[in-house]
């Protein structure tokens, strides 16, 4: 296999920085700037220049210090240098339409059981958040999307953190509307757009028995909406939930919930395409049955 090259590919994990990756400096206040190295050029930092020459060779990890001639800046003037995750790919990459939060991303990538060669219809691809994690997981994804702008920023975020990675699965961006239709057949329909019930129908008649949608959506009355509709179409095993993180304050002995955290994002709901109309009747809500074998 060639030499993978993506920002979050494991087998570079703790290697020197290479010139031409990404690289993301943090610093003491915990602020993040993600850079790609490039020999000769330096960062204008708020506490003094980073040359990239200075990064370029460096291990994974490793502190790095910003040129200041303010000598009480001089200590607070220390990155620390590590390989972006795909949570900070996310996170810092140039934006068109809102991208999907990473717990949401790692809520989807079970929930709709992506695994290494499956084929994933997404829409819409927006800045290719989604995408990535799809891709990362090694699911080969055709995108639907609407916008010429927001398919060209997808394209380019992920050909920039897939690298010349060779694990990531294969990645094609369509520019249609999805409630026209969907061509071809799939494991999972992935959905991120306003009005995924329009499509339910279309996914049914693209999906293999079996196979798994997945919808995120801000409300929970467009939510209502779409597990009405997956009835009708005949999909089983609806669930719908969210996800939320709490993150704690551990310093010492002084341990408490952060006062801050991410609220709503949105809510995911999968179901599974059911083969006959008895099976639906049978089988329509997950939580009903689960709620009956647990009593
Ligand atoms: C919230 S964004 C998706 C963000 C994406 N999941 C991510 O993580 O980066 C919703 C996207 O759906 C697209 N869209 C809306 N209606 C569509 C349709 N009928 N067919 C295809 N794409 C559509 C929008 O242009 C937008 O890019």
């Amino acid at each position: 296999m060639g030499r993978a090259t993506g920002d979050a590919e494991a087998g570079r994990s703790g290697r020197p920085f290479a010139e031409g990756e990404r690289v993301l400096l943090i610093d003491r206040k915990g602020r993040r700037k993600l850079l790609r190295l490039r020999a000769g050029r330096s960062y204008q930092s708020h506490a003094g220049v980073v040359s990239h020459d200075a990064l370029i060779g460096l291990p994974e990890g490793s502190e790095v210090a910003a040129r200041t001639n303010d000598e009480e800046r001089r200590n607070s003037a220390k990155f620390l240098a590590i390989r972006p995750s795909l949570s900070d790919i996310v996170l810092n990459m140039p934006r068109g339409a809102q991208v999907i939060y990473p717990k949401d991303l790692a809520a989807i990538l079970l929930a709709a059981d992506i695994f290494p060669g499956a084929r994933v219809l997404e829409a819409g691809v927006g800045s290719g958040a989604l995408s990535m994690a799809l891709l990362r997981a090694g699911a080969d994804v055709t995108g639907y999307e609407i916008r010429e702008d927001f398919a060209a920023t997808a394209s380019s975020n992920v050909a920039e953190a897939r690298g010349g990675n060779e694990r990531w699965g294969s990645y094609s961006i369509e520019l249609r509307d999805l409630y026209e239709g969907i061509e071809g057949s799939y494991d999972r329909v992935v959905l991120d757009l306003p009005e995924p019930w329009r499509a339910v129908d279309s996914a049914a008649a693209a999906l293999v028995g079996g196979g798994i949608f997945c919808a995120y959506l801000p409300s929970i009355s467009q939510v209502v909406e779409l597990r009405q509709a997956l009835r009708r179409a005949g999909f089983g095993l609806a669930e719908s939930f969210e996800v939320l993180r709490r993150g704690w304050y551990i310093e010492g002995r002084a341990v408490r919930p952060e006062l801050r955290m991410v609220g709503h994002t949105g809510f995911l709901t999968t179901a599974r395409l059911l083969v006959g109309a008895g099976a639906v009747e049978d089988f329509a809500a997950a939580e009903e049955e689960g709620e009956e074998s647990s009593s």
